[in-house]
């Protein structure tokens, strides 16, 4: 890149930034009463966010044929997992046998993760503080008692704790559970090597897998767990159509 373009570019991001932070001081500011607001959210709803729920959405016509649950390892403030109750309720709002499941220490990056300073400051290290797993819980009930059959509730978990710990307990415990799609979107290694191992013996032929940063330099972790725990094992791999960075496997 010439140093003419390179100036550009670093105009042109300095610029989207702006915008960005106007963005977020338009919707502080925002004319709408709370009710409205409510309905009219999507007039705050940013591209790099629509995308993720457009990446969900195809994920969910994957799996909607085949039985299982649906997790996300390292859920944050949840926003995937009331997306997947949600589309569960449009897709297939007779089906109560959906177990969506979020696994989060919900208190950050444990310390020895090395990540709190480096990626996550922008959001104060990913806690959510002592009583987050509650108000999250409740918000997932409200949701599915807005849905058909909403009287049957229970179906959502939130498992907290490190993964390393809860993943393989939570299986033990469930020997029942099949999972027809699981998220990793916590980054290093071990936290994702242990997910991997718990859940592999409960998927079948079908299952997804969404991987949040498998080809970044910056965290090799993901992608050292993913070809340890594929190796032997048929699948397919692809990078999402609307977002690039993020890769779908499914086993074959
Ligand atoms: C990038 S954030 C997840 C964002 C979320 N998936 C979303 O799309 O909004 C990473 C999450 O992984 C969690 N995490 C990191 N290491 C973990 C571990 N060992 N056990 C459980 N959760 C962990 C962090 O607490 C953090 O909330």
């Amino acid at each position: 890149m010439s140093d003419e373009a390179a100036v550009e570019a670093t105009t042109a991001q300095g610029e989207a930034f702006g915008f960005r932070a106007r963005l977020g001081e338009m919707m502080q500011a925002s004319p709408l009463a709370p009710d409205e607001l409510m309905f009219n959210l999507g007039l705050y709803v940013r591209s790099s966010l629509l995308v993720k729920f457009l990446v969900l959405h195809d994920v969910y016509r994957r799996i909607q044929h085949i039985p299982g649950a649906l997790i996300e390892f390292g859920t944050w403030r949840g926003q995937n997992l009331v997306l997947l109750e949600n589309l569960r309720a449009i897709h297939e709002p007779f089906n109560k046998q959906r177990t969506i499941i979020g696994f989060d220490t919900f208190s950050g990056y444990p310390e020895e993760a090395g990540m709190a300073a480096k990626s996550t400051e922008t959001h104060g290290g990913y806690d959510t503080g002592r009583t987050y797993p509650d108000y999250l819980g409740e918000l997932l009930q409200v949701h599915e008692g807005m849905n058909a059959f909403g009287h049957l509730r229970g179906n959502h978990r939130l498992i907290a704790g490190d993964v390393c710990e809860t993943a393989p307990k939570y299986f033990a415990d469930h020997p029942e559970t099949l999972v027809a799609f699981a998220f990793f979107d916590m980054g290093p290694y071990e936290p994702t090597a242990a997910a991997l191992q718990a859940i592999l013996p409960h998927m079948m032929p079908g299952s997804v897998l969404l991987f949040d940063e498998l080809t970044w330099a910056g965290a090799p972790g993901e992608a050292i767990a993913f070809k340890e725990a594929f190796r032997d094992r048929p699948y397919k791999i692809e990078k999402c159509q609307f977002y690039p960075s993020k890769s779908l496997v499914t086993l074959t």
